[in-house]
């Protein structure tokens, strides 16, 4: 079509070409300026032979947009798009614009404005708390899923249990029993795909709005901002290096209903909560029937000795519910996370899951429990803990030289993560400001004002390269900073 034969029309998919996608086609053109108002469109004749239909059409069509206001017609000189167009389009697209800007209620601001569950698609230095995936045994997975959904079957396609499946259950139960000290029925075990679902649900179901929380101060930030989300006022407890002060946390606030806490390696500092603070939260918890969430989120990483006992194996009450993660110790999209809990809220905790994503997929769970009971788990456990504790190793020789000047980190040998504090925080801040690496600074998961400050290293997926570049980085960036 030329110009003076009128407007070009917007091109529409053949298959398409029934009278609705054409008169629809026409008016999105109309409202989104591309046909512009005033602008002259081609005969019905002319626009029938274009799109290849019939003229009948396009006349029904151009009368029933004239009708409506989008066409006029000037009798002797053709139709146009109508000059009133232009106000109502522009009044559609502030619509537009009103309807995709983000005006977020008072609670999505809140939990939209914490950013720090976010990981980088990359890991770099020192923004890399995920799963080293080099080493993982790839081919056994690759068959294991394909023998899952081939075990399953049709029905691995339908809806799946949302406790978890049976096998994976199961699976889990003993693992834990092996190797954490944790002795449960597997009817008390209930899969997620996250520890930080775990959590949301945990809170969802057992605050009240208005209920108090300890949480760890300094603490991970997914957990605080789930008991945030379900309306508990957040008792934040200084951690010293025996972990969590219970003795400040019970003079506080004696009523809380849930005490969370990383017990294993403290999120971020890395201590371990000692013998005398988890048996006098226990005690706490028994007096007040209170519960004490245990995010066990990376305590297969314990590089001398054994791994710590969980707190829920020390516990006679059943106080203790205990949150495990696969997404750390097999690779971060695996999506496979549990809690172990007493069995009366197994099912309440599933009804208010399929309230929201209903399930972890069957075969998944197949797959991790086969991976699990063919014992490549606790094998992959053994090859990374070599891995990520010489890495640790690595970091702390490489960091070494800055003791001097005043650094100290914990010594407790686990995780994947590593904090250097310092007791002059400005110092901390113009070393992180003055280097190029990806530092998070301690203050940033901290409730109270505290002295100091300090550089959180998460090293799990950095490799030998990028691991040793960064602490050259670092090391000059602190050198070059005086305290
Ligand atoms: C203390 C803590 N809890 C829970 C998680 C989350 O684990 P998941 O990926 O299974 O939600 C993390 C992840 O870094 C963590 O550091």
């Amino acid at each position: 079509m030329r110009q003076s034969r009128g407007a070009l029309l917007p091109p529409v998919p053949a298959v398409r070409l029934r009278r609705g996608a054409l008169y629809g086609a026409l008016r999105a053109a109309v409202l989104d300026g591309v046909l512009a108002p005033g602008e002259r469109l081609p005969s019905t004749r002319q626009a029938a032979a274009d799109y290849g239909v019939s003229r009948g059409m396009l006349e029904e069509i151009f009368a029933q947009l004239t009708e409506e206001g989008f066409f006029q017609r000037a009798v002797g000189r053709g139709t146009f798009v109508a000059s009133t167009v232009s106000r109502l389009s522009a009044a559609a697209q502030s619509k537009e614009t009103r309807r995709f800007s983000p005006v977020p209620s008072r609670r999505g601001h809140a939990m939209a404005a914490i950013a720090a569950c976010r990981e980088p698609a990359v890991p770099r230095p020192f923004n890399a708390g995920i799963a080293d995936t080099s080493e993982f045994p790839w081919k056994i997975w690759l068959r294991l899923q394909a023998r899952a959904a081939r075990e399953l079957g049709r029905a691995g396609l339908d809806f799946a249990d949302p406790r978890g499946l049976s096998n994976l259950r199961s699976a889990i139960a003993h693992y834990l029993a092996q190797f954490r000290g944790i002795h449960c029925h597997p009817r008390q075990v209930i899969v997620f795909n996250s520890a930080q679902q775990a959590l949301h649900l945990l809170a969802l179901l057992l605050l009240n709005p208005g209920d108090a929380v300890w949480i760890e101060d300094p603490c991970y930030l997914g957990a605080r901002a789930a008991f945030q989300l379900a309306g508990a006022a957040i008792a934040a407890v200084p951690v010293d290096h025996e972990g969590m002060r219970v003795d400040i946390a019970v003079r506080r606030s004696p009523r809380a209903r849930i005490a969370y806490v990383t017990p294993s390696h403290q999120y971020p500092t890395g201590v371990a909560l000692s013998l005398d603070r988890r048996i006098a939260l226990i005690e706490w918890a028994a007096r007040n029937n209170a519960w004490i969430v245990e995010d066990d989120y990376d305590g297969e990483f314990r590089y001398q000795g054994q791994p710590l006992t969980a707190l829920y194996s020390l516990d006679s009450h059943a106080r203790v519910l205990y949150i495990g993660t696969l997404n750390k110790s097999m690779f971060v999209s695996l999506r496979v996370a549990y809690a172990v809990v007493p069995e009366e809220i197994v099912e309440p905790l599933a009804n208010i899951r399929t309230q929201m994503d209903g399930f972890t997929p069957a075969v998944r769970q197949m797959a991790m429990s086969l991976f699990l009971d063919e014992g490549h788990f606790s094998s992959h456990l053994r090859r990374m803990r070599a891995l990520y504790g010489a890495k640790r190793a690595a970091l702390i020789e490489g960091l070494a030289p800055l003791a001097a000047a005043g650094w100290t980190w914990s010594s407790n040998p686990a995780g994947m993560h590593l904090l250097m504090s310092h007791e002059r925080g400005d110092y901390v801040r113009a070393v992180a400001a003055s280097s190029s690496l990806e530092l998070a600074l301690l203050r940033s998961y901290r409730v109270a004002r505290a002295r100091g400050d300090g550089l959180f290293l998460r090293f799990g997926a950095l490799d030998a390269a990028s691991l040793h570049g960064g602490i050259a980085a670092l090391v000059a960036a602190a050198s070059k900073v005086r305290p």
